[in-house]
């Protein structure tokens, strides 16, 4: 069939499951002849990538190559895989020009040159940033872009149920209105999984509480090849508050640029730029220690002072303000949380899954990128570099054909699958847990 011959308003040459930097970047380099439907369980801004806060990695110059490689590898414990790591680390300048083009707006030094901050276990600066806000800054710039596409339909508030297949190929997706009730089949020459991460089943997470791990679920379901879904994220700090709910992150570049973390007595206890894993790792052994909930930042050690603090990082400072924490008098209360996941459905380098026309991008698939510990900053990159990828090799892969049995009947328990769902993606997660 040609693209964009499908005439029913459930028939697309591509549906993308998910709205975040990933999925909007695909929608966003897919051929204006496909008929593209982009759909989310939220609404178009509730995704983990407006949340972002930190940044996006860039190699800095040619000589830069070898110590980013190091450091990507190094943080995973050497688990990535080397040919992806390279690919992206090799397509880094060339996405920031393009961010830069469709107007993003990245932190500039006084000479108008781009300004570099820097993370855990970067060796140096490295990371571009806006404020405080990156992702929302990048996801936002993405979103206006696709929504100016005329062959790009946004249907949110809608859940993924599950993959159309017919039991060889994937030829669309199961969905249900969250507002409407309905439950439809949309059929698509090609289906992209962009559903996020997994927080939503972890109590105290960094994530939306929506991601549950949909695209890992589905993959599940139909024996779609999933890698190290053990390999899941703690991030070192987040406010500590006492209630439940999404944790607010406390971005690791205030750590980069000097703050320090220090213990009921008032002492640092451990070298906050080392990777995430081990940062996490001395705070829970210094709570234990002290049969506390929490350990403190100390920001009044930022270099640049105060005047940095403000303009680098208003959100937190607005944040903390409104849970009682003044973070220019005094040290805030942080927990390490759930944050990112780096298993997922299986991927190569253009997105592509075990099973033919699926294809999983973002947090959602494994690439190898990441290894065991993702480097900070890496994560919105990756999304938006290897959902170019998997928009040119749609593009030029052609549609499936054929055709799947729907029947509605079988979803309309759809509660009881989301949670036996829920339930087989926590025992995958924790079931290879050492
Ligand atoms: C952060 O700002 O600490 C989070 C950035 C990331 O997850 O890479």
């Amino acid at each position: 069939m040609e693209f964009g011959a499908r005439d029913a308003k459930t028939e697309y040459d591509v549906v993308v499951v998910g709205a975040g930097v990933a999925g909007l970047n695909c929608a966003v380099h897919l051929p204006e002849e496909m008929r593209v439907l982009v759909v989310c369980k939220g609404g178009l801004k509730e995704s983990d990538s407006y949340l972002a806060q930190g940044g996006i990695c860039v190699q800095r110059d040619r000589a830069d190559f070898r110590s980013y490689f190091e450091d990507t590898m190094r943080a995973g414990h050497f688990e990535n895989n080397p040919e992806t790591v390279k690919c992206m680390i090799e397509h880094s300048r060339e996405t920031i020009d393009e961010l830069l083009s469709i107007g993003v707006r990245f932190a500039r030094n006084d000479d108008g040159s781009l300004a570099y901050t820097r993370e855990g276990a970067h060796s140096r600066p490295r990371i571009v940033f806006h404020k405080d806000c990156t992702g929302k800054e990048i996801t936002a710039r993405l979103l206006e872009r696709a929504q100016r596409k005329q062959n790009v339909t946004f249907l949110p508030h809608t859940t993924m149920l599950d993959l159309l297949t017919d039991g060889n190929s994937c030829l669309g997706v199961v969905l249900r209105g969250n507002r409407t009730g309905k439950i439809y089949a949309v059929r698509a020459g090609n289906t992209v999984l962009a559903t996020g991460g997994v927080g939503g089943l972890f109590r105290h997470s960094t994530n939306y509480r929506i991601l549950t791990g949909d695209g890992v679920a589905a993959a599940l379901r139909h024996g779609i090849a999933v890698d190290h879904l053990n390999y899941v994220q703690i991030h070192p700090t987040t406010l500590y508050t006492g209630g439940r709910g999404r944790r607010f992150l406390i971005s690791e570049s205030v750590r980069g640029e000097g703050a320090r973390l220090i213990n009921g007595k008032g002492k640092r206890f451990v070298d906050e730029l080392l990777p995430r894993d081990v940062v996490t790792e001395a705070i829970f052994r210094e709570m234990q220690k002290e049969g506390s909930k929490f350990v403190r930042l100390d920001l009044s050690t930022v270099a640049g002072g105060n005047e940095t603090i403000a303009r680098h990082f208003p959100g937190i400072v607005k944040r903390c303000r409104e849970e009682g924490f003044d973070v220019f008098r005094e040290p805030v209360p942080v927990v390490p949380a759930q944050h990112y996941f780096m298993g997922g459905v299986r991927s190569d380098l253009s997105g592509r899954t075990t099973m033919p026309h699926l294809f999983a991008v973002g947090e959602t698939c494994c690439n190898g990128v990441h290894g065991r510990n993702r480097l900070a900053s890496n994560s919105l990159l990756e999304s938006v570099i290897f959902a170019k990828r998997a928009a040119e090799e749609i593009a030029a892969c052609g549609c499936a054909e054929g055709n799947a049995a729907f029947d509605a009947a079988r979803y309309e328990n759809y509660r009881r699958l989301a949670e036996e769902d829920k339930k087989r993606v926590l025992k995958e997660i924790k079931g290879e847990t050492q």
